[in-house]
């Protein structure tokens, strides 16, 4: 068997005391691929370091919306860069948390960012990991307007079925993680049964949202495989086959990580 962790952050400090054995661990559960997302330009360097230096890790790279600022040539300039580097599969962590964020101004320099790294990503050919935290609206009237010649993943999916259909239609893929083994997961059981099988990824988000049965702890790329086997049960096909056509689709839209 064979599975992706497309969104991880084993950067996280919660590994720094353990990380080899995190990563062993993972290969023993069957994964072969660990993307970690940068969230600032300094862990983007650390997870560019760490794919660089551990067989099977990869990165993305890119200013998450809460860390949101004036982005400047220099930040373009190191992206780019970063972009050369054939372990990085992607830029992301990128997008809109209005979760988080309540401030009109500073929403809007969300929106300025975002707009700025999805124009970097499609001038550097790579697809983007989007963050969308209570944010649909505006998300998808961006990915409509500014998502043109783009491809990517709405990770830890959190949106309506509708939005989900519109994305679907648009080529854009979706990840889930955890929240998909929550008892109260009301609509996302419904939306992975309706999404077409090969859009459909799976992740960890480690060091958060750990999924059932090891919700509360910390979370970490081996349990991913609790995730595939929710996916697998949604859809009724084995374990086996869920973590292949999740694995093709990791390889599909992270066209990186096909040197595995
Ligand atoms: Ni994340």
């Amino acid at each position: 068997m064979e599975l992706v962790d497309t969104h991880a952050h084993l950067n996280d400090e919660k590994f720094s005391e353990d990380l080899a054995e995190v990563v062993a661990r993972a290969k023993e559960a069957g994964v072969s691929g660990i993307i970690n997302m940068g969230d600032t330009m300094e862990s983007s360097a650390r997870v560019v370091e760490l794919a660089g230096a551990m067989e099977g890790l990869f990165a993305g790279v890119g200013i998450h919306p809460e860390e949101a600022r004036e982005m400047t040539g220099e930040d373009d300039d190191r992206l780019a860069a970063w972009a050369e580097n054939p372990k990085v599969a992607a830029i992301g962590e990128i997008g809109l948390d209005y979760y988080w964020e309540k401030d009109p101004e500073r929403r809007l320099l969300q929106k300025k960012m975002f707009i700025r790294q999805l124009d970097l990503a499609r001038q550097l050919h790579l697809p983007v990991c989007i963050h969308d935290r209570e944010a649909h609206g505006d998300l998808l009237a961006i990915l409509k307007r500014e998502g043109k010649g783009l491809r990517g993943v709405l990770h830890c999916y959190s949106g309506s079925l509708e939005m989900a259909r519109d994305i679907f239609r648009m080529g854009w893929f979706i990840g889930v993680d955890g929240p998909l083994t929550f008892k109260n997961a009301a609509k996302l059981p419904e939306i992975i049964a309706y999404a077409p099988r090969d859009m459909v990824l799976v992740e960890t988000d480690a060091p958060y949202m750990a999924p059932v049965p090891v919700r509360g702890k910390r979370n970490e790329p081996a349990y991913v495989r609790h995730v595939a086997e929710k996916v697998a049960e949604i859809w009724g096909v084995s374990l086996e086959e869920a973590a292949a056509q999740t694995t093709r689709n990791a390889e599909h839209i992270y066209t990186k990580i096909k040197s595995l």
